[in-house]
């Protein structure tokens, strides 16, 4: 969703703003622009669809030169795709551009006022209200005037300002929505991603809400809207250059469904101690009394992280012995929920940036809950708001259909569980031996993936057809639901998720020849009353393709095709089961021919609401 990439120092930016929207295309964006300032003009050019649009028409005009820059991907929210709505928006008074991520909530009234004061709009943005209000503000000083416009705004915002009358001033602030300043030898990088910032330099610092910063070729300075000294806390980007380019694979989705058992060695090492039967959560170390004492757990999330708090929600109570509820935090947030005393939340996220998600953990400590993050980017928004959390580990996740994320997520709810469990009413043989089991996994989805052309096979079968569904009971009802969305997001198939059961109250009326239904059918407490599930689908003329268990040879007789994954501890299976549905949405988008890093309308990290 959207991207900022900023530049000031002693280099010509132009090619380094553009490499710099090209790491951050699969947040997923619609239009694309630059302005430089050139001898103290502000040069800029914008174009509607990809980053490779905008630098042909850069080539077609001659490009543009200059040490001071910026350069924005929008994801529309107020005005059409086109190339007037694209960032960035200049006042008309001053020369100031303005780039853009988040949303204005009060820009009509702001517009208004502007309007009355003779400004006259060319887009029908929200931006570009705050672009004429920092105009209409500005007194000589452009930090000052930043500071007075966001003064008067409501909403979520990460901006970058440059101003003809100070060219070799960068001014940039935040609130809500991600921004990292870079710092280099004499010249400084911001970016609403460290992914577009990590080739330049590793040391950087995040801003946080409310903060401004003015940046020069000769230093910077951080301060609060109201002109309060700010120190931001530096720090080493972690993240290795490698980690976010192809690497020889075709897509980045691809990339991180093949890097999953290396992404769970990641996840689980220094955790794990099978012989002991313990946990070590350094994260949450300092709250184990808290933890033991909790009587509730509320998990909230959005998408695929959502399904991963369900099984999380399974795993609390089954292993725990704690009641816990998964919530879809757009919901959780305004639905005046209960917080009593001894409840926690946990907010489930991969981008530690998703607007609801962030609000839903808000309300939540509001009311007196205990805060803990399972995120993967490490600085983001939720990590900075909860009292404490466990990282993913399991590197940048680039594709926008989330894939060693989900297994990250669940990996880590496991460890919470255990962590807890063993603080309640777990035995050391017991913990010991999901653990054990736990350390197998990687190996496990290793031999999963040997299956890849066979799955490539069964998905060519059926990716003609137009309506799918995705079944599963206990644990693996929330990864029936994964195996829908990460064909609808890719494919473009239409795929419905749901518990076995609830078939026959409604959608069994769905069943037709031919139609594919995907069943979750390991071996697990509920196989039977699976197995006639599937009996159903079938007297009715679906196609049954089974994930089992290998060496289950029966359900070859009540199923068209077989995915095997190896034997697991029901409770941990999700993480297996999971990996043929990764694959069948990956092949069924290749062999349809979208884009799988950068599908339709689709945003990798969704900071609006
Ligand atoms: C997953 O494939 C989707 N891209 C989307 O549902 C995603 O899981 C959701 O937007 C939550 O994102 P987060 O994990 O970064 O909070
Ligand atoms: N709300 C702004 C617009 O619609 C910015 C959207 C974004 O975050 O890209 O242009």
């Amino acid at each position: 969703m959207c991207g900022i990439v900023a530049y000031v120092g002693n280099k010509p930016c132009q090619q380094l703003l553009l490499e710099g929207l090209k790491r951050l295309e699969y947040r997923g964006y619609d239009s694309a622009g630059i302005a430089v300032l050139e001898k103290g003009k502000l040069r800029v050019c914008k174009s509607i669809g990809r980053v490779q649009n905008l630098e042909d028409k850069l080539e077609e005009n001659g490009g543009l030169s200059g040490n001071l820059g910026m350069a924005h991907t929008r994801w529309a929210t107020h005005g059409g795709v086109t190339d007037i709505n694209a960032h960035p928006h200049i006042d008309d008074k001053v020369g100031i551009a303005l780039i853009h991520n988040g949303i204005i909530e009060n820009y009509a009234s702001l517009k208004t006022y502007l309007e009355e004061k003779g400004h006259t709009f060319k887009s029908q943005t929200d931006t570009e209200v705050l672009a004429m209000l920092i105009g209409e503000l500005y007194e000589g000083d452009l930090e000052r005037a930043v500071q007075a416009a966001l003064r008067e705004v409501t909403g979520a915002y990460s901006i970058a300002v440059i101003c003809e009358k100070e060219p070799n001033v960068l001014v940039v602030a935040r609130k809500g929505s991600p921004l990292i300043v870079g710092i280099g030898n004499g010249e400084y990088f911001v970016a609403s991603d460290a992914s577009a910032i990590v080739s330049h330099t590793a040391t950087a610092f995040t801003l946080d809400d409310y903060n401004v910063v003015k940046i020069t070729p000769e230093g910077f300075h951080t301060s609060t809207i109201h002109n309060v000294p700010v120190t931001p806390r530096i720090e080493q980007l972690e993240i290795e250059l490698q980690e976010i380019e192809l690497g020889g694979y075709q897509h980045f989705m691809r990339k991180e469904i093949y890097e999953q058992p290396k992404a769970l060695r990641n996840c689980l090492r220094g955790r794990i101690d099978v012989k002991e039967g313990r946990v070590i959560l350094g994260g949450l170390a300092g709250l184990a009394k808290e933890l033991t004492k909790l009587r509730r757990v509320v998990l909230t999330a959005q998408g695929t992280a959502l399904h991963a708090a369900m099984i999380g929600e399974y795993l609390l109570e089954d292993l725990a012995k704690l009641p816990a509820v998964a919530e879809y935090a757009s919901e959780f947030r305004y639905r005046n929920p209960i917080i009593e005393d001894g409840t926690a939340v946990i907010a489930v996220s991969q981008s530690g940036e998703t607007a609801d998600t962030l609000a839903a953990l808000r309300e939540a400590k509001e009311r007196g809950a205990l805060s803990l993050g399972v995120v993967n980017a490490v600085g983001s928004s939720i990590p900075r708001e909860t009292d404490a959390g466990v990282y993913l580990r399991v590197g940048p996740e680039i594709g926008v259909a989330s894939t060693k994320a989900f297994v990250g997520q669940v990996c880590v709810l496991t460890l919470i569980t255990l962590f807890l469990g063993r603080r309640r009413f777990m035995s050391t043989e017991h913990c010991s031996e999901l653990l054990k089991a736990l350390d197998s996994l990687p190996e496990k989805i290793e031999q999963v993936l040997t299956q890849d052309e066979a799955i490539r096979k069964v998905t060519e079968k059926y990716c003609d057809r137009e309506n799918w569904l995705f079944l599963g009971r206990g644990y693996n009802y929330p990864t029936a639901l994964e195996g829908a969305l990460k064909l609808k997001e890719i494919s473009y198939i239409h795929a419905e998720g749901m518990p076995a059961a609830e078939m026959k109250h409604g959608p069994i009326a769905l069943i037709s020849e031919g139609m594919p239904a995907v069943f979750i059918a390991n071996r697990g407490r509920q196989y039977d009353k699976v197995m006639s599930n599937i009996q159903e689908v079938r007297a009715r003329g679906g196609h049954v393709i089974a994930v089992a268990t290998e060496g289950d040879h029966e359900i070859k007789r009540y199923a068209e095709d077989v995915l095997y994954v190896p034997d697991i501890a029901e409770p941990l299976s999700p993480m297996l089961t999971v990996v043929p549905l990764q694959l069948m949405a990956y092949h069924a988008a290749v062999i349809r021919g979208h884009d799988v890093d950068k599908p339709r309308n689709l945003a990798k990290s969704v900071t609006v609401e």
